[in-house]
């Protein structure tokens, strides 16, 4: 389950009401491992600025152990199959910007197969996402807020279900610290 959906059945689960549960989504999609990487897929192509400039700028991100923005997916191991309907949306705008994107895919996809064998890290939804929206004419500090609005949905569906049949979700955690400590006053 996805990092915002999950948090708005733990909260719903200790009974907090609806507003607590979506807030808290929202909280969670913000992160830029999660809904928060739009903006930062942008800032990243406005930096690299030209496609000449895509291949020594990704290498550069990928020696620093930087994560390429719009990359890897926690379970996808093959292409997000909605950056492919995105990258087609892209192409079909046409321009600048998309071609800088391309660069960047094309760079990025290439160079972290090579730092990163057996990981299998492909575009992700967001990458595309961001191309899209800007030419929306959407300001990027909305992408996140945009993409929420539309997994509210989902995420009140998810609420209602966990609220029907309830019970408080308490997940177990292993302590692997040292043991055997001795306290002084
Ligand atoms: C989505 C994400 C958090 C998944 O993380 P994850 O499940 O830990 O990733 P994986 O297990 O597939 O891969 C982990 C390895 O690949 C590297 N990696 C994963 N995504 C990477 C990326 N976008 N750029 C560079 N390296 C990346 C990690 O550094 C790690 O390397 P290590 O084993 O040498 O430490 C991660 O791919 C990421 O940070 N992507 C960029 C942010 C992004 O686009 N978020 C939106 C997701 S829809």
């Amino acid at each position: 389950m996805n990092a915002s959906t999950f948090t708005a059945r733990v909260i719903a689960s200790t009974g907090a009401d609806v507003v607590a549960a979506v807030a808290g989504a929202a909280g969670a999609m913000s992160g830029p491992l999660h809904g928060g990487a739009p903006s930062l897929v942008l800032d990243m192509l406005d930096e690299i600025g030209t496609p000449a400039r895509a291949a020594a700028c990704v290498a550069e991100a990928i020696a620093h152990g930087r994560r390429v923005m719009g990359f890897g997916h926690r379970v996808y191991r093959a292409e997000d199959p909605r950056a492919r309907c995105l990258r087609d949306t892209a192409e079909g705008l046409g321009g600048e910007r998309v071609a800088l994107a391309r660069a960047v895919e094309t760079a990025a996809l290439a160079q972290l197969r090579v730092a990163k064998p057996g990981r299998a890290l492909y575009t992700n939804v967001e990458f595309y996402a961001a191309v899209v929206l800007e030419r929306a004419g959407i300001p990027r500090e909305l992408f996140t807020p945009t993409f929420s609005i539309s997994r509210a949905i989902g995420w009140t569906a998810h609420i209602v279900e966990q609220v029907r049949d309830n019970r408080l979700i308490r997940p177990s955690a292993d302590y692997i610290g040292p043991s055997d400590r001795t306290l002084t006053p």
